[in-house]
């Protein structure tokens, strides 16, 4: 079959049938031909091509679970105005996680709108990015584990709207255990949702690079942070105080950031909430060139770095609300089974309630089981555990079985 998505969507082992573009505009020689390297899914992006033709018989179609507003089912579907039908309008269902999957869904949509309309250079409205954040407090005031566990785990791939967007929910609920007042929770979740605006004037070749970026092209990504702010600075309604979170998110507590090079207590404490989130969500990020840590790795990272680059005392309390194992998380627990991370434990971070995945045998188990940790003293997480190495896809593993299991009765296990 034919379809039409976003690029975006783009994987390797996909065949391109065709692109709506004159040969001219496309810098591929070929019209048909199957997706091989991700070098090429990069061409898409870096020519601005935002939808292309796949036949799904010839080669992979897109993944299950695809959020039905980014694809359309055949070529007969109509193709003026394709981009905005293919923006959506927040109707999204965030699978599996209810009424906080929606909330992240309609924040991902509306941040993205907002990033590409920063991107064709018009003024977005104040107004948007402040309903999108008192969205998003009130999930954070409501049922911030989820919201934070699922902010990892949603199949999402464009990495510059995710990463605004999970920046934002980090900083809320670094806000709220800083006991923060709505208003000044709302400032800094502008702040946090805005941060990356300049990289939307970054060249897209320069920004979306596979590769390490030479010393000029840095230099220009860094630029980003100066030119986000002007940006920033045009619309009406955003605080001076949110405007420091995009100011200041890069620089690092003993003087080693940009763009200014300020040290400890001369950058607010914004900006230096805003450093810590922006470090863990990248590097637990894919991307083109590196495959994210896991968050107990990350974390443990983020704490080695804790007095060079950041506020110690951030950096411990972030590592609380995180928690070691946050949901979805897959660790090996000491009688050698193999499960994932479902409902934290705010009394004992260490004993969660875990869906059982893998029997000790290393057998994929027909029914996953949920155990509570706290209940059985013999049962113990000895460590976290890459999804990879087990071929386990997280999100589809919740989908089918976190939610429901949460729900459902706790199941006895023999110990
Ligand atoms: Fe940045």
């Amino acid at each position: 079959m034919i379809k039409k998505i976003l690029s975006s969507r783009l994987r390797v082992g996909m065949f391109v049938d065709h692109i709506d573009r004159g040969w001219l505009d496309n810098p591929f020689f070929k019209n048909q031909f199957e997706i091989t390297s991700i070098k090429q899914i990069d061409r898409f992006r870096e020519y601005g091509i935002q939808e292309v033709y796949i036949d799904t018989s010839r080669g992979l179609d897109v993944r299950e679970n695809t959020p039905d507003w980014e694809e359309t089912s055949s070529v007969d579907a109509p193709s003026a105005g394709a981009s905005e039908d293919l923006l959506g309008d927040g109707d999204h269902e965030g699978s599996g996680f209810g009424k906080t999957g929606r909330v992240y869904a309609a924040s991902y949509q509306a941040t993205r709108k907002l990033m590409n309309d920063v991107r064709l250079g018009k003024l977005v409205d104040a107004m948007e990015i402040t309903n999108t954040v008192e969205n998003l407090i009130g999930q954070i005031l409501n049922d911030q584990e989820t919201i934070i566990g699922l902010s990892k785990l949603q199949d999402y791939d464009d990495y510059t709207y995710t990463h605004s967007l999970n920046v934002c929910i980090f900083c809320l609920a670094v806000g709220r255990a800083l006991g923060y007042s709505k208003e000044k929770l709302a400032d800094l979740g502008v702040g946090a949702l805005i941060h990356d605006f300049g990289k939307m004037l970054v060249p897209l070749k320069i920004l979306n690079k596979p590769g390490k970026l030479t010393p000029g092209e840095f230099g220009i990504m860094k630029e980003h942070v100066t030119r986000g702010v002007n940006y920033i600075k045009q619309l009406s309604g955003i605080s001076p105080r949110a405007i420091q979170v995009a100011y200041q998110h890069h620089e690092r507590y003993n003087g080693g950031g940009y763009p200014l090079g300020l040290k400890g207590e001369e950058i607010s404490e914004f900006g230096k909430i805003a450093a810590v989130v922006d470090v863990y969500d990248a590097i637990t990020s894919d991307r083109v060139y590196h495959l994210g840590m896991i968050p107990n790795k990350a974390l443990q990272k983020i704490f080695e770095w804790r007095y060079q680059d950041f506020d110690s005392r951030l950096v411990e309390m972030f590592i609380k609300i995180v928690g070691i194992y946050p949901l979805g998380s897959l660790v090996l627990l000491n009688d050698g089974s193999v499960a994932m991370v479902v409902e934290g434990n705010p009394h004992n971070s260490v004993l969660p309630k875990v869906l059982l995945l893998f029997e000790k045998s290393g057998k994929l188990m027909d029914e996953p089981e949920v155990l509570d940790l706290s209940t059985h003293a013999s049962l113990r997480i000895q460590q976290s555990v890459e999804p990879r190495v087990f071929e386990i896809d997280i999100k589809k593993t919740w989908d089918k079985w976190g939610t429901f299991q949460i729900k459902g009765p706790t199941l006895a296990v023999q110990s």
